[in-house]
């Protein structure tokens, strides 16, 4: 490691030792490190677009993202993601936080459009992006010796596709509602093995394909904001639709790439492969058989929607029961794909709500992304809502939630290996006038205190989770919300991109240094 970065990182440290002397001694904790398996990864997650700025530099070219956020009126402040956290030129600097954190592992994506910027796989491959990659990599796993003493480098947890796509896809063929994103993505995929694979034990295909697919092609609000009424009105699209054919789509990628890996990679680079999903746990609003259904369709329709596919050969029952031929079949080939399964799920969970059920009751509202199962999310039930409201509409605190969530995939999934690859409390703008109230951060305490507490139970019950990540390291942009919400255990000034540690980053580190009292 060149003299300049490991002066860089002992100035970093020294500084962020500081910070967090000054801050207010934070809550005592009810869980400890010790109460987790010894090989337990803990972490924190990132994304490509939402921290790496450089949006144009080194050959990278536009990604669906970019071009979205300069459309006026799409993102609530306005911003885009052009410049970020700058992580682009300060990776070593963030390095040096999770260092100073103590984590064992990163989990961070990788910019598409940096690594192919032109004609997809009929284009070259950008060596300046591999580069990039190669040198975060690198660091991530160089091991830092501070006051004599050694951390172990940090293992990198890496996605190929966190939302942001070349926007080229989408111009040459319509991306997700094309087959021909299949072999495009697969080709990603092995550009990314064949350069990244030696040192990354850990890959993720598809970041919340969910959550991308029914923003994209249902409700219209991410890219490529296609959808009809009466989710919205959109220049094109169709709700009704869409989503299913996209969906098809990134299932079979996801199966071409982990081929890929099988075939070529895997037994030579001892790794593992999964796919990211965003889940919300939800309880029935009332204690009958019609919102207990009305429960575990939203459920098949929002997570095993993918998962059975990925883990069975074909899509839930449950939609197949109210979507009938709407839902796309696989062929006989597109199965034998399918065999390849994954080797781990990650769930990214935040919050849980109220199902209702809206087969035989009316009054359901429209244009929820649970409607065509038949369901409607709420956080209330009788005006008292489900758990302490976060400052993002439909997030409330509800630590049973991630537990519940976890009992359900490990029996649906004959408990695959997991991983909590996201948790993570967002602060609002209203209400904060300055740096020093964004870091005292007691409410993202309790929030991770809370969940982490039934992580470690439902692990004691017989769950085979194997690692958690804390979303995020940074501040950063947050999708339609831009810069207004905050999920950092690191403060970022966007004015002079500095970070600072908020109270949690201080908890978190005392965490992973904790030990249980008897022990
Ligand atoms: C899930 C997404 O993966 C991530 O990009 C986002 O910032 C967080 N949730 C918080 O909304």
């Amino acid at each position: 490691m060149a003299g300049k970065a490991l002066r860089t990182r002992q100035v970093v440290a020294a500084a962020s030792l500081l910070w967090l002397l000054l801050l207010p001694w934070p809550w005592a904790s009810a869980v400890h490190r010790s109460d987790f398996p010894v090989s337990f990864l803990f972490g924190t997650a990132t994304s490509s677009y939402q921290i790496e700025g450089a949006y144009l530099e080194d050959n990278k070219s536009l990604s669906n993202w970019d071009v979205f956020t300069h459309v006026p009126g799409r993102i609530k402040d306005g911003s885009t993601g052009n410049i970020a956290d700058d992580h682009y030129h300060r990776y070593e600097e963030d390095i040096e936080l999770m260092h100073s954190l103590g984590t064992d592992a990163y989990r961070f994506s990788i910019s598409w459009a940096r690594i192919l910027p032109t004609e997809g796989r009929f284009g070259g491959v950008n060596q300046l992006g591999i580069e990039f990659y190669n040198k975060l990599i690198d660091s991530l796993l160089f091991k830092a010796y501070y006051f004599l003493l050694e951390h172990a480098g940090i293992e990198p947890f890496v996605t190929l596709s966190h939302y942001d796509i070349p926007q080229e896809l989408e111009d040459r063929y319509g991306a997700w509602l094309s087959a021909e994103v299949q072999r495009d993505f697969g080709y990603f995929a092995d550009v990314c093995f064949a350069a990244f694979g030696d040192r990354v034990r850990y890959w993720a295909t598809f970041n919340e394909p969910n959550v991308a697919v029914l923003a994209g092609y249902m409700l219209g609000t991410y890219p490529p904001a296609r959808c009809s009424p009466p989710f919205g009105s959109c220049a094109g699209g169709d709700s009704e639709a869409e989503p299913y054919a996209a969906t098809h789509n990134v299932i079979l990628s996801h199966a071409t790439a982990v081929e890929i890996y099988r075939r070529k990679y895997q037994s030579k680079q001892k790794g593992s492969i999964g796919i990211v999903m965003y889940t919300t746990w939800y309880e029935p609003l009332t204690d009958t058989p019609e919102d207990r259904l009305a429960t575990e369709r939203a459920l098949a329709f929002t997570v095993s929607w993918f998962l059975d596919p990925i883990v069975y050969g074909d899509y839930p029952p449950e939609m197949r029961r109210l979507l009938g031929s709407r839902l796309p079949t696989f062929s006989p080939e597109e199965r034998r794909k399918l065999g390849y399964k994954l080797d781990f799920i990650g769930i990214n969970h935040y919050t849980t709500l109220y199902a209702m059920d809206c087969m035989f009751s009316s009054g359901c509202p429209l244009g929820q992304w649970t409607q065509n199962a038949l369901a409607a999310g709420t956080g209330e039930r009788d005006g008292v809502p489900i758990g302490p409201p976060t400052g993002r509409s439909m997030f409330y605190v509800v630590p049973d939630g991630i537990e519940k969530m976890v009992t359900y995939i490990m029996k649906r999934y004959n408990n695959l290996p997991m991983f909590i690859t996201e948790n993570g409390y967002p602060q609002v703008e209203e209400g904060h006038t300055n740096a020093q109230e964004w870091l005292h951060d007691q409410a993202r305490i309790q929030y991770l205190d809370g969940y982490l507490t039934k992580v470690a139970k439902v692990i004691r019950d017989g769950a085979d989770v194997r690692g958690y990540f804390v979303w995020s390291l940074l501040d950063n942009f947050e999708w339609l919300y831009g810069y207004t919400l905050r999920y950092g255990l690191y403060y970022v000034d966007y004015q002079t991109l500095e970070r600072k540690p908020k109270s949690s980053a201080l908890w978190y580190k005392r965490f992973l240094q904790s030990l249980h009292e008897d022990q």
